[in-house]
């Protein structure tokens, strides 16, 4: 019995997770797999609800379960609260430190029917299948912040990049094993010629080699990655990178596949999974049903590939959205000339009953 915590959240988050449970309810009745899916209050909705974007409540449920399915969260609405109060300082960020997730998966893949729906030629694209893994909850998104006045005027600010050996040693452990059950070739990416914590990033990387001689190691800057990234896509299996870098270059990694609603994310490393699609909140297009579920419902397939160990059904979902994409329906954000566009909720139903 698998017990997921949902945190639909704020924005087009409720549409996308309804879809992603649709999902999984069809999963549990052709698997006989046993989930139980209870929900909790996160982000702006929490804060409207309870005063804050993280109650305590919603925290414990998340512990105590065996992973989180998250829609989005934020919006304009809360955009001027104090910075504790707003969806992603307050809730987003504690929420990943509190569950240990340090390691953030974030696959780049090109169903073939939608491969002209890049902005990238297609041959450049086209067969793409890449994983960045992204240190989540070090580095300087959580160094010392510091802002102090200045005698002549202004500010002087501060913040610090810290990582330990045993933090490196432990996200780059999961790259590797990663690598060795897809194409066995692992890219570091640091700015070791100036970064005194990317030196250490390399050694720590090039010391765990030994161990996996079946993989393919090697070392590229950061801004030579960002390059590659558009010019090669192809050339890359699995990216390993600290946690600013990897935010910056999974952003644009994904892209490569055309829509931010077609991708899923998974963070792993504590005893509960968090699993959520890169897109936002999405308030642009919140509550009109035209929103694309496919990032949540993958999201889905990554927590019962890598919290649930059921590679099987993670295929089985995988596969279901790509049989309706190549039976032409789409959302509106990958509609193409000659394809039927589908709400939400229809494209959620079609994947359900692929199922
Ligand atoms: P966004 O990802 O919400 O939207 C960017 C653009 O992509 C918009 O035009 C939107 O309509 C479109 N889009 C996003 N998801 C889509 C989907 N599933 N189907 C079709 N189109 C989709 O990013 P934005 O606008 O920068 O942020 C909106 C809010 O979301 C902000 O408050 C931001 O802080 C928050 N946010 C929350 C995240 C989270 O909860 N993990 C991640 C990123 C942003
Ligand atoms: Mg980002």
């Amino acid at each position: 019995m698998f017990k997921i915590t949902l945190l639909p959240g704020d924005g087009i988050g409720p549409e996308v997770t309804a879809g992603a449970v649709r999902v999984l309810q069809a999963v549990q009745k052709c698997t006989g797999v046993e989930i139980t899916m209870q929900e909790a209050l996160f982000g702006g909705c929490a804060y409207d609800k309870t005063g804050t974007p993280l109650p305590e409540e919603t925290l414990r449920l998340c512990l105590e379960g065996d992973a989180v399915l998250l829609g989005a969260v934020g919006g304009p609405r809360w955009d001027n609260l104090p910075v504790h109060l707003r969806p992603e300082r307050g809730a987003l960020l504690p929420l990943r430190k509190e569950l240990g997730v340090f390691a953030n998966l974030r696959p780049s893949l090109i169903f073939p029917s939608l491969a002209d729906a890049s902005t990238l030629k297609r041959e450049v694209v086209d067969g793409l299948d890449l994983m960045v893994v992204r240190e989540l909850t070090g580095g300087i998104y959580f160094g010392k912040k510091q802002r102090e006045d200045l005698p002549e005027g202004g500010y002087r600010v501060v913040e610090t990049l810290e990582y330990t050996t045993g933090e490196i040693e432990r996200v780059a452990r999961v790259a590797f094993e990663l690598a060795r059950k897809r194409r066995c070739k692992l890219t570091s990416v640091d700015k070791a010629n100036v970064l005194e914590s990317s030196r250490l990033w390399r050694e720590v990387v090039s010391g765990l080699a030994a161990e996996y001689p079946d993989v393919e190691l090697n070392h590229m800057l950061v801004d030579n990655c960002a390059m590659q990234l558009v010019r090669n896509p192809k050339q890359f299996d699995v990216l390993l990178t600290e946690n600013m870098f990897g935010d910056i270059l999974s952003d644009q990694a994904s892209q490569l596949t055309g829509s931010i609603g077609m991708l899923p994310s998974a963070s792993l490393g504590g005893k509960v999974g968090l699993f959520e699609p890169i897109h936002g909140s999405a308030p642009d297009i919140a509550g009109k049903d035209i929103a694309n579920p496919i990032a949540s419902i993958l999201s889905v397939a990554m927590m019962l590939r890598y919290s649930f160990n059921l590679e099987e059904e993670a295929a089985l979902v995988e596969r279901a959205v790509s049989a309706v994409l190549e039976e032409g329906y789409r959302t509106t954000d990958i509609m193409q000339p000659g394809m039927r566009r589908v709400s939400t909720g229809e494209m959620a139903e079609l994947i359900a009953g692929k199922i």
